[in-house]
């Protein structure tokens, strides 16, 4: 899997990385050459060497962000995020030869629970959005996420936490459909604790594996789409379970095995099992919950082109996008959601 120049000369990841910057050079006048220099020479001798681990190109991006953020507008960005993430997934797994089968993908909405992965993915919100586009409901006409607000609203909560709360659409809908409720909504990214807030959300943030909260504050903590992603998950329900009143209630919404399988496996992938799923969530949460109830969701996204289908699976495995075989107009793939109601 290589670049390619727009003369269609194959390119070495460093080759890409030098083109890519030397255009960011050329196009802003403000460019801090000297800070990019160092950086460049550190990546690209470790890249000779060999020696360039997934795990060191992770932290090498985050420190030329801040570089490139104080970039002028006239620097393509996108550019160079479409860069590292193509280098990342070659780094991440040495390109197999031609027709050998593809290593399975990501897991946990692509990216599991390795916290840096997690820290990097929801670092700035485009990956999440574009996934959540393309979601429709059931067949029926179900929302999962209707369903989850109205279980929370049973509950007649008056003090609510969400952890990991994304942009805090969530959070919005339920403070809009319990406007008397205090809510508080938490990520432990910085940037969607920025975007939460800026929906007027009383916004904070806080790793779910240690909640700043005093024991019984709240009624109901809802955890939607992000239980897979945390490191310890047995210490994760016990800060929810010590932070709920007796009473109080747990609504966690997350995916089966199933979820987007034909999609992935289309693409060379295996589906993606996390260690919250539909098919091992009521096991862990019995742990810490005496009663819990499951209802299950055969959603669908719908896809309006191959263009759209492929950006999907590059926010978190940009090789499975490169390896998904072309198809003609829109495509409908099944996901696999489930809402867990614990007390
Ligand atoms: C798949 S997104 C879901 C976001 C949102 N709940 C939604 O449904 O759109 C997972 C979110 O969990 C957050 N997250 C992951 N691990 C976390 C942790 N240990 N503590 C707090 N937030 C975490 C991420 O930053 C991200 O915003």
């Amino acid at each position: 899997m290589r670049g390619r120049r727009e003369a269609g000369e194959d390119l070495t990841p460093e080759d890409l990385i030098t083109v890519e910057l030397g255009r960011a050079r050329r196009s802003d006048p403000g460019y801090d050459e000297g800070a990019v220099d160092d950086l460049l020479d550190d990546v690209v001798a470790a890249m000779r060497e060999g020696s360039l681990t997934p795990g060191q190109l992770a932290r090498w991006r985050q420190r030329l962000e801040p570089v490139t953020r104080r970039l002028r507008p006239g620097y393509d960005r996108g550019q160079v995020d479409a860069l590292l993430d193509r280098l990342h997934s070659q780094l991440a797994a040495p390109t197999p030869p031609a027709g050998a089968p593809t290593a399975p993908g990501p897991s946990g909405a692509g990216i599991g629970n390795d916290q840096e992965a997690v820290a990097q993915q929801y670092a700035r919100e485009d990956r999440l959005e574009t996934r959540r586009s393309v979601w429709r409901g059931t067949a029926d006409g179900t929302d999962p996420v209707a369903v989850a607000v109205e279980a929370l609203a049973a509950a007649a909560p008056r003090d609510l936490l969400e952890i990991g709360c994304g942009t805090g659409e969530f959070a919005s809908r339920v403070a809009a459909r319990l406007p008397g409720a205090r809510l508080v909504a938490t990520d432990q990214s910085p940037r969607m604790v920025e975007l939460a807030a800026q929906r007027g959300l009383d916004a904070r943030p806080v790793d779910a594996s240690e909640l700043p909260f005093g024991d019984d504050a709240f009624d109901a903590v809802a955890a939607m789409w992000m239980l897979y992603h945390v490191p310890d998950l047995d210490r994760t329900l016990a800060q929810v379970r010590r932070v709920l009143r007796p009473d109080g209630v747990l609504i966690a919404m997350t995916n089966g095995d199933g979820h987007l399988a034909d999609l992935l496996t289309a693409a060379g992938g295996e589906p993606i099992r996390t260690q919250f799923s539909r098919e091992n969530g009521a096991t862990t949460l019995r742990r810490h919950f005496a009663h819990v109830e499951q209802i299950d969701f055969d959603t669908r996204a719908v896809f309006p082109d191959h263009g759209a289908a492929q950006a999907y699976l590059a926010t978190f495995d940009p090789a499975l996008a490169e390896q998904l075989p072309p198809f003609a107009g829109e495509a409908e793939f099944a996901g696999a959601a489930t809402l867990f109601i614990a007390t």
